[in-house]
């Protein structure tokens, strides 16, 4: 069977989610033939329908992480963002204050923490990066309050890993990081919408997310949660109008606005607020048990594909929907081409802005492995094409040698 004649079956949601809510397209599709006015600039009555909108957008945000005061989720373009705020902030702030500044991630981190962390070396910043157990993916938690000093302002994780899905114990290392003293920031990228994430229980104190993976918003949509009383050690990074105190030429220090500046992605926000709305209708523990689920049967059956190597644990419990997998007969590159071609499974193959985690796992050399990731709206016939596709790609030997 060719792809033009299979159904295209869509493997990407770690990068983002497909299909979105039901909500999510007519109601960004309404807001948009409104007039569509911003928030907090004007008092007229569709500034104040934009208000409550946003208002509600991060209502839904904080009951799903147990966040409290909805004021505390600042809201962003993407996890990235959110991401960049955070450690970026925290290492302004604490310069200021004339501290030496330590962060501590992990060698199971992306890019978007990975990346921001080496720019501040030029500015004096150092972090250590906690490796993982090469076979699993995950971290010690005794590692991560090892490598905490004297001068660590933050210990910096991902919850669920985009190459092998493993998930980190987050409540240790959180009760790690509150001995120690030194704050939590958590990227749930991959476990937002999927996993139950709770801020207490977990002991996290910024939570940065995306809106548009698990979440089931659109793109250029995502959040920083900032725990109360933690503004004092994150400075703006992003400063300008707000539609709020304009007579100063200051930057407000009342929340969120003193982290959200600019004119906001209200299309993108309207999208969210309708995914959450939907979520919150279908419970959110529905969702995330069906999801376990359906990570444990896709496991269970890529385990059984004799042709391919499977990265992270074999433990369901450890991990989230992403499913990195490698091959003896070709490459991630041929493979993602075969899966589209013959298959119509969509995944993506290459090193996931993850370079520290392939090295971990001894696939950063071979180009990475090929990605398959499920996502709310996934099936039980989806993942059984899948697996089913990822054999008979793999059946045949047809790697290409590198000429010499
Ligand atoms: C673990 C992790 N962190 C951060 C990001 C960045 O998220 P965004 O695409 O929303 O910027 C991703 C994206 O794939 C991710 O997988």
């Amino acid at each position: 069977m060719t792809g033009e004649s299979s159904p295209r079956r869509y493997f990407d949601n770690a990068a983002t989610s497909w299909p979105k809510a039901p909500s999510v397209a007519p109601a960004t599709h309404a807001w948009l033939e409104g007039i569509t006015a911003s928030p907090g600039r004007g008092a007229y009555h569709e500034v104040g329908r934009a208000a409550a909108v946003m208002a509600r957008c991060r209502q839904g945000l904080c009951s799903l992480i147990g966040g409290g005061d909805p004021n505390q989720i600042v809201l962003t373009l993407n996890c990235t963002d959110a991401l960049s705020l955070a450690i970026e902030g925290t290492a302004r702030s604490a310069r200021r204050q004339g501290r030496a500044v330590h962060i501590v991630t992990t060698d199971m981190d992306h890019n978007s923490v990975l990346r921001p962390l080496r720019d501040l070396e030029a500015d004096g910043v150092r972090s250590t990066r906690v490796p993982a157990d090469p076979v699993t993916g995950l971290v010690d938690p005794r590692d991560v309050a090892a490598a905490v000093t004297k001068d660590t302002r933050l210990v910096a994780i991902n919850h669920g890993s985009n190459v092998s899905g493993s998930i980190q114990p987050l409540a240790e290392i959180g009760a790690a990081c509150r001995r120690a003293g030194v704050p939590l920031l958590v990227d749930a990228a991959q476990t937002i919408g999927h996993r139950d994430v709770d801020v207490d229980s977990m002991g996290i104190d910024l939570l940065a997310f995306p809106g548009h993976k698990g979440l089931l918003g659109p793109l250029g949509t995502g959040g920083l949660w900032i725990r109360p009383g933690h503004t004092a050690d994150l400075a703006p990074v992003r400063l300008g109008g707000t539609g709020s105190r304009s007579e100063l030429d200051v930057q407000p220090t009342t929340m969120p606005d003193r982290y959200e500046s600019g004119s906001h992605n209200m299309p993108g926000i309207v999208g969210l607020d309708a995914a959450l709305q939907w979520i919150l209708s279908e419970d959110p523990d529905t969702v995330y048990r069906r999801d376990s689920e359906l990570t444990a049967f896709m496991l269970e059956r890529l385990l059984m594909v004799d042709t391919v190597s499977v990265l992270g644990p074999t433990d369901p419990d450890h991990r989230c929907g992403v499913f990195s997998v490698v091959t003896d007969t070709c490459t991630p590159a041929q493979l993602a081409e075969r899966m589209e071609a013959h298959h119509g499974i969509l995944g993506r193959h290459g090193i996931h802005c993850a370079p520290a985690a392939h090295r971990t796992f001894g696939t950063l050399q071979a180009g990475g492995a090929f990605r398959l990731s499920i996502g709310p709206m996934t099936t039980l016939e989806d993942v059984e094409a899948a697996v089913d596709g990822l054999a008979q790609a793999t059946s045949c030997t047809s790697r290409v040698a590198v000429p010499a």
